[in-house]
């Protein structure tokens, strides 16, 4: 008698689980035409970057990477998430699977090719020396005795040390672009060396003054991914589309257009 009961106890224990699974289940899949439900995409960038990537007032994302990834997103049906981190760590991300794209106005060098995937071009800028306009720092030989700084990870990190022995600079290193802002304007440097879409930004918006770089002609900016991705295909197909559509050339004027 008694085992009967502790049997009957076991089976109703094991049916209650069940139905529990099946309306777990019947709940998880009446959620599956949601949004909550698409695939995320990962998207790290280094947001000290105007007018690419950087922070509006209430702490969002904005700027030309960030709005074309979304329009990337939205194109593909995925979920975007933007992470935040120092320039110097996203190819590492990328190496490390731990994104799954870079879109943080990098240039599409040789040497990163290496070890990660690039998209086609998107934007090409030039690079650009910018100081205080009382400096009188006006070409390649004022550099002279200067301290130049540069972003850590940057293209222009290697330019600099490659040209710095040459016309006798010192060269500084930070890890945030915006920190060179900073820097410049308390003369704790005194040349700040980088993308000349972001330096024109600044001279508009600060009154400093700035000359080409007249030693190299770098890549253009691409979107990055871990190599062998499966995604740069389509993200490739969604910017032939938007090349055509004329959505980059919106997102261009909207962001870009001032600054050229
Ligand atoms: N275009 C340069 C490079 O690829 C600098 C990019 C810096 N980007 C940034 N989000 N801080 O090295």
């Amino acid at each position: 008698m008694k085992k009967t009961i502790i049997t009957g106890f076991i089976c109703f224990f094991f049916i209650s689980l069940l139905a529990a699974c099946g309306a777990q289940k019947e709940s998880s899949s009446g959620e599956s035409d949601t949004a909550k439900d698409k695939t995320i995409l990962k998207m790290a960038t280094s947001a000290d970057f105007p007018p690419f990537e950087s922070y509006d007032t209430d702490g969002s994302f904005i700027g030309f990477d960030v709005e074309l990834a979304q329009a990337i997103a939205d194109e593909l049906g995925y979920e975007l998430q933007i992470e935040d981190m120092d320039f110097d760590g996203l190819i590492g991300a990328l190496q490390a699977n731990r994104v799954d794209m870079v879109l943080a106005g990098m240039s599409a060098t040789e040497d990163r090719q290496k070890n990660v995937n690039f998209s086609t071009e998107y934007h090409r800028s030039g690079e650009m020396f910018i100081s205080k306009p009382d400096d009188e720092i006006k070409d390649i030989e004022d550099l002279s005795g200067k301290v130049v700084g540069v972003q850590l990870g940057t293209i222009q990190e290697e330019g600099a040390e490659a040209l710095a022995a040459e016309y006798g600079f010192e060269v500084k290193k930070v890890d945030d672009a915006s920190i060179l802002i900073q820097e410049l304007n308390s003369n704790r440097i005194d040349v700040a060396y980088m993308d000349k879409t972001v330096a024109t930004g600044y001279i508009d918006s600060q009154g400093f003054v700035g000359f080409d770089d007249p030693t190299t002609s770098s890549p253009g900016m691409a979107i990055a991914f871990p190599k062998y991705s499966e995604i740069v295909e389509e993200v490739n197909a969604a910017l032939a589309k938007f090349e055509e559509d004329g959505t980059m050339e919106k997102l261009k004027e909207e962001w870009l257009s001032e600054i050229e």
